[in-house]
């Protein structure tokens, strides 16, 4: 998912797990971006911002944060606080969602490659029609490592369609 040399950008990036695989996959000559709304303690070679992906001038900040003002690959590990409504909280969750195929179709270079963990909700089938209209590949997976039952899912999208 993540080849040597590229240009990674990590939503929701706190504490840190997924920023460290990330470095060590990109390389040395990889680039590494996260951004949360919580502090993240910096890691060598990795860029972290502070921030809320909501925010008009995120796309801005995370383009300047790039070598060539975008990304080979995107991953996106966002959840919002639960308030334990869940017609609330799948609403939060859905538009976490929305915000990181926005980031997809505005920074992924074509050919480019995102991984989003989300939920299983009734939001799902149109995530995933929204996502094969910027991706050409694009598939739902689980892994075993998940808690049974939690509804954790993986989008996993691949060759970022050219923009038109
Ligand atoms: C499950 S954690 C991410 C864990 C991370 N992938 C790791 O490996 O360490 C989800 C993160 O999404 C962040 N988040 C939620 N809403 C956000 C937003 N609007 N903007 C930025 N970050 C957000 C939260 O602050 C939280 O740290």
């Amino acid at each position: 998912m993540i080849p040597r040399g590229s240009r990674v950008l990590d939503l929701g990036c706190w504490p840190g797990g997924w920023l460290q695989v990330a470095s060590s996959l990109a390389g040395e000559n990889g680039v590494v971006v996260g951004i949360d709304l919580k502090l993240t303690e910096p890691l060598p070679g990795v860029t972290v911002l502070s921030g809320d992906v909501r925010e008009p001038d995120v796309l801005a900040q995370l383009r300047d944060a790039s070598p060539g003002g975008a990304y080979d690959v995107l991953i996106a590990d966002l959840s919002p606080n639960l308030s334990g409504v869940r017609a609330r909280d799948e609403a939060r969750a859905a538009e976490l969602n929305d915000l990181t195929l926005d980031v997809a179709e505005a920074l992924l270079v074509p050919g480019g490659r995102m991984l989003m963990k989300t939920f299983m909700s009734g939001e799902t089938e149109g995530m995933m029609r929204r996502a094969r209209t910027i991706f050409s590949k694009v598939r739902m997976t689980t892994v075993s490592a998940s808690r049974k039952g939690s509804g954790e899912q993986y989008l996993v999208c691949r060759e970022r369609r050219t923009k038109v």
